[in-house]
């Protein structure tokens, strides 16, 4: 049966990103026997001009039952001012929540052509490829209470809540370890167990996970901060990395950033078993340079990448688009974030002309 993907193209340079993912998406049907139906649906800023909400109903309803959800970027300046839990951020956290992809898988992987883009010296990066998997459904995202309170003498209080049950902890450290056995069989899982009782928690379950079922492979605790700090000096030494959902989202920008540019970092956010995943650039919708023709795509392509591997059961398919982005950077396929002048569809192009 032919599979279904729904595309969220969103905000920003979000529809710019994805339009190159539906061009390669066309060119894998027409050239390499891709079957797949292509839908769209309008989500975030875009959604909440025309419908009031960032994201419908019947839309959520239809990422749960497709194969694959891939979408490009959510929020912007012109929503700054709406009511919180109307912005399109608290469309994406929905998203997610109700389809319950709680293992957001976030590979940084150095392209060998791409070690002098990096922000570190070349020996450093040259042949990196660690794998982030960071809880998405819980902790401080999700967290309740939260809010802003008025106190009696008029001064305001700002709160969340970073909470994780033992069950959240427990499904996505099976993640992280089922797929550090198929890697170098280590995973380094990181908190702040010396300040936060959550942390410790974290760090109790994973310890009694790695014991009961995966003895075998290697387990490191880091604490976050200086995970950080490893991350930038020798970032090699990492395998996989497990962390909630709050140091997930800032140390993968930070390992963007390691790898050359953060328009490269595809991400894919899986579920149970069989349950649509859904795929993500870790990027977001670049107001500032939005409409100008300047955003890399090869992240939401990636995404994309990894949607063939991880829901639409077409591996082969997914190492031939990875090739071809890998041979269009040889071939000195450069955005601007690269240091070169190629447009959005140039770099299409480029990846294209490969497949
Ligand atoms: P951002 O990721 O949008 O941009 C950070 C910097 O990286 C900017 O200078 C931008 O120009 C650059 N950049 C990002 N993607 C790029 C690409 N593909 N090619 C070239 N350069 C790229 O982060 P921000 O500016 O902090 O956030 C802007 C908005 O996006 C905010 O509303 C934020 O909430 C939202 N956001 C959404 C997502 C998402 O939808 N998944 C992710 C992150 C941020
Ligand atoms: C990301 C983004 C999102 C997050 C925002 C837009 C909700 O920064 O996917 O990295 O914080 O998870
Ligand atoms: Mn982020």
């Amino acid at each position: 049966m032919t599979k279904t993907l729904l595309t969220l193209p969103g905000d920003g340079i979000g529809p710019e990103v994805i339009e190159q993912t539906i061009r390669v998406i066309d060119v894998l049907k027409e050239k390499h026997g891709l079957q797949l139906n292509v839908e769209s649906a309008l989500f975030g800023g875009a959604c909440i001009d025309a419908n009031g909400v960032p994201i419908e109903n019947s839309t959520i309803e239809r990422a749960k039952s497709v194969n694959a959800v891939i979408m490009g970027a959510v929020g912007g300046p012109k929503w700054a001012n709406v009511a919180r839990d109307i912005r399109p951020e608290a469309g994406l956290l929905n998203l997610r929540k109700a389809m319950d992809v709680f293992a957001n898988l976030r590979p940084a992987i150095c392209f060998p052509a791409l070690a002098d883009a990096s922000s570190l010296k070349h020996n450093l990066v040259e042949g990196l490829d660690i794998m982030f998997v960071r809880e998405l459904c819980g902790g401080v995202y999700f967290g309740k209470p939260k809010g802003i309170d008025i106190l009696e003498d008029g001064s305001k209080i700002g709160y969340d809540n970073a909470i994780y049950s033992t069950g959240e902890i427990e499904r996505v450290t099976h993640v992280a370890f089922e797929l550090a056995k198929k890697r170098t069989g280590r995973v380094a899982s990181l908190e702040k167990s010396n300040v936060m009782d959550s942390g410790l928690l974290w760090r109790e379950v994973v310890t009694k996970i790695h014991k009961e079922y995966y003895s075998d492979m290697q387990l490191d605790h880091v604490l976050a901060d200086n995970a950080a700090m490893q991350l930038v000096r020798d970032p090699k030494q990492f395998d996989v990395l497990l962390t909630d959902n709050l140091f997930g989202d800032i140390l993968s920008d930070l390992a963007a950033a390691i790898t050359g540019s953060i328009g490269l970092l595809p991400s894919a956010a899986l579920g149970k078993k069989g349950e649509a995943g859904l795929y993500e650039p870790i990027h977001g919708s670049a107001p500032d340079i939005a409409g100008k023709a300047l955003a890399n795509p090869i992240a939401a392509i990636l995404s994309f990448e990894m949607a063939l591997r991880y829901s639409l059961d077409e591996a082969a398919l997914a190492d031939k688009l990875y090739a071809a982005v890998s041979k269009a950077l040889e071939n000195g396929a450069r955005t601007k974030d690269l240091g070169g002048n190629l447009s959005t569809k140039e770099m299409g192009d480029a990846i294209i002309e490969q497949l």
